[in-house]
C-alpha cells in the first residue's frame, strides 16, 4: 500500500482520495505529502518520495528547485483559496479606507462609562472620520486566480482598477473585468493607486519589492496591502513610509515583531485562506493532483514541472523526469526500442531546465532497461506505472 505523510491538519474532505493508501501524519517513507505550513527545507526525503502537495498557493515553505532536481513533482492549489482571500482583502480595502480598527479599540474602552456611552461615541467619532473606496483607485500586482478575483470585486464596487502583470495568461486575461486596466510597469501603478494590493509569490525577485525606492514613487497616504507573504516588503522601509504618512496604512497577513503596535499598521494573523470552504477546496485539488500523478504520472499545477495529462494506454507506462537537454529524448527512446517494445503514445514536455517524458508501451520493459535510462545524463528519475 502506498503511504502519504500528513505534514498539517488537512480538510477530511480528502480522506476520500487516500481511501487505498495509509495516510496519516505518522508514516515513514512516503510516496506523497500533504501539506500546508509546514516548514520542509529540513524535511529529510526518502527515496520513494514522488511528490509534495501543497494545500495552498504559496510553496515557499517546500525547497521546490532542490526537489525538482531529484526529481519530486511539487504541487499547488491555485485558485482554490482565492474567494476567501478576495474577501479579506475587499474587508481590508474598508479598513485601509476608514478607521474602524482604531474606532473599534476606543469604543471598547469605553465600558465604563455608563449612560454616558451615548453621549461620548457622537462627541468622539469626528477623530475616526475616514474614505470611501468609491472611485478611488487600486493597483493590482499580480494577475493569478486571486489577484482577478480580487480586481474584479474592487472594479464592481466601483473602484478605478489597475492592474500589472507580466506573466498574465490568456485564461485570466478573458476572466478579468474588462473595466480593469493593464499596465505595463509597476512604477506606473505606484504613481496612479490609492491602494495597492500585491498578489504574487515570494521569489528571489519578489522580494523586498517594497522598499524605500518603491515607497518614494507611491502616492502620498498609499495604502498597501499585503497578503502574499511578508518577506515582500522591508519591514524598516514600511516603518518609515508610515512614520512619515507616505504610506497612510499597510495592511497585513503577515505580522512581524517590528510592525505590531506601529501606529497605522494593521497585523492580521495570516487569516486569508482560514475558511472551511477554503481549506475543503484546497486539500480537495491537493490531493486530486498527487493521487493522480501518483497513480497515472500525470502533472497538473506543480510549481515546478510542465504540466502533462495523457490518456491512459498500452501496458505500461514510463515515466522520466529529466534536465531539459539535447539529444536525451532520442536516446531514452532508443533503450524502449532497443528492447522491441512499440511506444503506443508519448509526450515529452519541457519548463525551464527541466522536462517530463511520459510514455505508454506495448509491452512493459525490464528492469535492466529502466535502470539503463537511469543511467543516462540528466535524467533525473524513472518510474514503471
Ligand atoms: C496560501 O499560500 O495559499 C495562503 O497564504 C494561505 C496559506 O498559507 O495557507
Amino acid at each position: 500500500m502506498k503511504k502519504i505523510l500528513k505534514l498539517n491538519e488537512i480538510s477530511p474532505l480528502a480522506d476520500d482520495f487516500f481511501k487505498d493508501y495509509e495516510y496519516s501524519s505518522e508514516v515513514k517513507t512516503p510516496e506523497g505529502i500533504m501539506v500546508r505550513s509546514a516548514q520542509m527545507a529540513d524535511f529529510e526525503v526518502n527515496k520513494e518520495l514522488l511528490a509534495v502537495a501543497r494545500a495552498g498557493a504559496g510553496t515557499n515553505n517546500i525547497p521546490v528547485a532542490a526537489y525538482a532536481e531529484k526529481g519530486i513533482v511539487v504541487f499547488n492549489t491555485p485558485g482554490a483559496n482565492a474567494n476567501a482571500v478576495k474577501e479579506l482583502v475587499i474587508c481590508e480595502l474598508f479598513l485601509g479606507g476608514r478607521k474602524i480598527t482604531e474606532a473599534i479599540e476606543w469604543v471598547n474602552g469605553l465600558k465604563s462609562e455608563g449612560e454616558n456611552i451615548p453621549k461620548l461615541v457622537e462627541k468622539g467619532k469626528s477623530k475616526f472620520v475616514g474614505n470611501e473606496i468609491l472611485g478611488k483607485t487600486l493597483g493590482v500586482i499580480g494577475l493569478g486566480a486571486i489577484g482577478i478575483s480580487v480586481a474584479n470585486a474592487a472594479a464592481a464596487l466601483g473602484m478605478k482598477v489597475i492592474a500589472v502583470d507580466p506573466f498574465l495568461s490568456t485564461a485570466g486575461a478573458v476572466a478579468l473585468s474588462s473595466s480593469v486596466t493593464l499596465l505595463s510597469s509597476r512604477e506606473e501603478l505606484y504613481e496612479k493607486s490609492d491602494f495597492i494590493t500585491v498578489h504574487v509569490p515570494l521569489n528571489a525577485e519578489t522580494r523586498g519589492m517594497f522598499d524605500k525606492k518603491a515607497f518614494g514613487k507611491m502616492k502620498d497616504g498609499a495604502v498597501l496591502i499585503n497578503n502574499s507573504r511578508g518577506e515582500l516588503a522591508v519591514t524598516g522601509d514600511v516603518i518609515s513610509a508610515l512614520g512619515t504618512g507616505k504610506l497612510s496604512r499597510y495592511i497585513t497577513d503577515f505580522p512581524d515583531e517590528k510592525l505590531i503596535g506601529v501606529n497605522n499598521a494593521i497585523c492580521v494573523p495570516h487569516l486569508g485562506a482560514s475558511t472551511p470552504e477554503a481549506e475543503d477546496n484546497c486539500a480537495v485539488m491537493a490531493a486530486k493532483q498527487l493521487t493522480e500523478y501518483i497513480e497515472n504520472g500525470n502533472i497538473t499545477n506543480s510549481v515546478n514541472y510542465p504540466s502533462v495529462f495523457m490518456p491512459r494506454t498500452g501496458v505500461a507506462r514510463v515515466c522520466v523526469h529529466h534536465k531539459n537537454i539535447k539529444e536525451i529524448l532520442s536516446k531514452l527512446l532508443a533503450i524502449i526500442s532497443a528492447q522491441g517494445i512499440n511506444v503506443a503514445n508519448m509526450q515529452d514536455v519541457s519548463r525551464g531546465e527541466y522536462a517530463y517524458l511520459i510514455c505508454d508501451l506495448d509491452d512493459t520493459p525490464s528492469t535492466e532497461s529502466l535502470n539503463v535510462m537511469r543511467g543516462v545524463a540528466g535524467v533525473l528519475k524513472v518510474r514503471l506505472i
